[in-house]
């Protein structure tokens, strides 16, 4: 077996990678899907043969099965500006029409497209046809305030309709949307409408969030204040009926502007790369990346997974993606994938636990969801309350559970399947990233045999391998870094306004292949299982965090003069965040704060900054940190101290007596 390389073993210790490897490994669970399962799936084993064979000719046959193109495509890739991807470019076609026109066109219109369910109980159903004429008129209000094709829009809103329509409308009229989840806080908001320059932000006065009204409005009016010469106006739904302020000629009501428009609009035909979304990411740096994703194949192969990994049947099924639209999750798979499939899907507004911690499972009993996708720390979660409470109510409609986001621990995978799926329906375990666009590999559910933990085998159409230092790819039983060794529809173009940072981050860590970021293993039949990020980045309850950023956060605030953040394991979220301040010497001289208070406020300071879903659950105030002799800090170390380890190897430290120093400090109070 190879060993990891050094920088796998400096891998976050929540991963398996760290911690249990051998015992993930050895698993020896398998779960080949029912006759009767196999026997109704869209999917057969003979797609990758098929696809194995002419990996282009197969998306392109994709693409044409499951999309309606205005101008047909006769170039299926163009990978001659490699690693920039052309997919289908003389082909033209709308994002909109075909995600909801066409069928509407085709004598769908009565289908439900969504089921809304607002955290307080109100519910909204939105059909095709009614999908139709909500975003038609939306994208004549947008047009009226200026919006044209091309057009960077920012979405900063919570999981309601208006958030799917909005999407919709930018791409009816080839406007670009950014969405900006709204759990960010001002500043990052701030930092994305200036990146992207934002021509219209449309967000709402609030949302429901833990059973109160939760503003939105506020981060908006004080990001814009900083400055955006780009912002013409800010559309804004009435959802929660908290008082706003108003900046008269630039702010206008959803109600006004939308709900006066035309329900009549022409889809604009884009070529197939024209940009249709970027969506911000966190990277090493402290400075997010503007990821952005084109037309024709992103919809290919949102299309394609989304009806092949759930195993869709648009007919009959009912379907339920657990993400915000502010994350990629809720882009490709809330709103691209399902709509373009014609699917008839829920959203939900609110946390699982409000009212109470049976919320999700009243929700599938209502709807009879069947079909359910959601991450494994949310699993994690329920895990902990306890299964009498999934138990009360009636799961029966399930047939196929997802997962994303993070490495599924085995114990989680197996309660997902026995206690939600009645130990009766396929769990596939989905790997993908904000960069790829749409899932890269996964079990098929009438196909493959699942082992609980891992993602297993590459997507029909998909080349992904394990590599080691050198790039040579490791044998069955090996370690190394997770890479994509062909390009795909759905991959991102690059980095928004920024070319040589995609060159760099992705392709050039081994030459022509994309490097993921992730660390992983295969074993000894070939399977694939994710170790986590081998980079500074970390996995929150499945949302990306970079330790850099936290950083920068938190040396923005006047007591701090240094700091370093490290993802520590915890039980429910994957890893949560650590920080080590060292404190200004006045503020520690002057007494003028003690550790409470010092927690406290640097906790609020870094939510205020960037979120939060980025505070830190801990933060440890100590006189030095541990550096290398090159002035880079050893974030090794410091995970053994978070995690309350025996502190590794420290001898490549400038100054090894640190790690002592550290130790002390922590028994000291500041
Ligand atoms: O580390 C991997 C982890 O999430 C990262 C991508 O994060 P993001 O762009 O925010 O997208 C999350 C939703 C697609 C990856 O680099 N990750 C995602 N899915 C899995 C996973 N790790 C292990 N298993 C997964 N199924």
């Amino acid at each position: 077996m190879t060993e990891p390389s050094a920088a796998l073993t400096d891998a976050p210790p929540n991963s398996p990678g760290a911690h249990g490897l051998e015992n993930l490994l050895s698993e020896e669970r398998r779960f080949p899907p029912s006759a009767e399962f196999a026997a109704q799936a869209n999917a057969t084993a003979d797609t990758y043969a098929w696809a194995n064979a002419d990996r282009t000719g197969f998306w392109a046959d994709q693409a044409r099965e499951l999309l309606t193109w205005s101008t047909p495509f006769t170039q299926t890739l163009d990978w001659s500006d490699a690693p920039f991807a052309r997919w289908f470019a003389d082909g033209r076609l709308n994002a909109a029409y075909n995600a909801v026109d066409r069928h509407v066109e085709e004598g769908r219109g009565d289908r439900v497209a969504l089921h809304f369910e607002g955290e307080g109980g109100d519910t909204r159903t939105l059909t095709y046809a009614d999908l139709q004429r909500e975003v038609s008129r939306a994208a004549n209000a947008m047009t009226t305030l200026g919006v044209r094709t091309g057009d960077r829009v920012a979405i900063y809103l919570p999981l309601i309709p208006e958030a799917v329509v909005t999407m919709l409308a930018c791409a009816r009229i080839g406007a670009p949307h950014s969405v900006v989840f709204g759990g960010f806080s001002a500043e990052a908001l701030s930092s994305r409408i200036l990146d992207a320059e934002a021509k219209l932000v449309v967000t709402a006065d609030g949302g429901f969030r833990r059973g109160k009204p939760s503003a939105l409005k506020p981060a908006v009016d004080e990001a814009l204040a900083k400055g955006a010469p780009s912002v013409a106006h800010v559309l804004v739904v009435r959802r929660t009926g908290q008082s706003v302020e108003w900046t008269p000629d630039r702010d206008v009501w959803w109600h006004d502007a939308v709900e006066a428009a035309s329900p009549e609009h022409t889809p604009v035909d884009v070529d197939a790369e024209h940009p249709l979304f970027i969506l911000y990411t966190s990277g090493t740096t402290g400075k997010p990346k503007g990821i952005f994703h084109t037309t024709g194949g992103y919809l290919t192969q949102a299309a394609y997974t989304h009806l092949n990994v759930f195993d869709l049947k648009p007919e009959t099924d009912v379907y339920w993606c657990t993400a915000d639209v502010g994350w990629i999750t809720g882009h490709t798979y809330v709103v691209y994938g399902p709509l373009l499939n014609g699917a008839t899907q829920v959203i939900y507004e609110g946390t699982p636990d409000t009212p109470h911690r049976g919320r999700w499972w009243e929700i599938v009993q209502k709807y009879g969801v069947t079909i359910l996708y959601t991450a494994p720390t949310a699993i994690r979660t329920c895990m902990k309350w306890g299964e009498e409470i999934p138990s009360n109510f009636d799961l029966s409609s399930l047939r196929v559970l997802g997962s994303v986001g993070e490495p599924i621990n085995p114990e989680a995978w197996m309660w997902y399947r026995r206690v939600i799926g009645a130990d009766r329906t396929p769990v596939v375990d989905t790997w993908w990233q904000t960069e790829t666009g749409a899932i890269m590999i996964s079990p098929l559910p009438g196909v493959t045999a699942a082992k609980p933990g891992s993602a297993q085998v590459p997507l029909p159409g998909i080349a992904a391998d394990v590599v080691d230092d050198d790039a040579q790819p490791v044998p069955n039983g090996g370690g190394g870094y997770l890479v994509l060794t062909e390009p795909w529809p759905s991959m991102l173009r690059g980095i928004w306004g920024d070319p040589e940072r995609y060159k760099d981050t992705y392709w050039s860590r081994f030459k022509g292949i994309y490097f993921a970021g992730d660390g992983a293993k295969k074993d000894d039949d070939g399977d694939i299982w994710l170790l986590g990020r081998v980079d500074d980045v970390m996995n929150v309850s499945g949302h990306r965090l970079s330790t850099t950023e936290i950083e920068s956060a938190l040396v923005s605030h006047p007591w701090v003069a240094e700091a370093a953040v490290v993802g520590a394991t915890d039980e429910t979220t994957g890893q949560a965040v650590v920080a080590f301040v060292i404190l200004r010497s006045d503020v520690v001289e002057g007494n003028a704060a003690d550790a409470a208070t010092v927690q406290e406020t640097l906790r609020t300071h870094v939510a205020k900054e960037i979120g939060p879903i980025a505070k830190p659950r801990q933060i440890l105030v100590v006189a030095e940190l541990p550096k290398t002799r090159s002035g880079k800090i050893m974030r090794r170390l410091l995970r053994d101290v978070a995690e309350h380890r025996q502190v590794g190897d420290s001898t490549t430290l400038a100054d090894s007596s640190v790690m002592d120093l550290i130790a002390q400090g922590l028994a000291t109070p500041v």
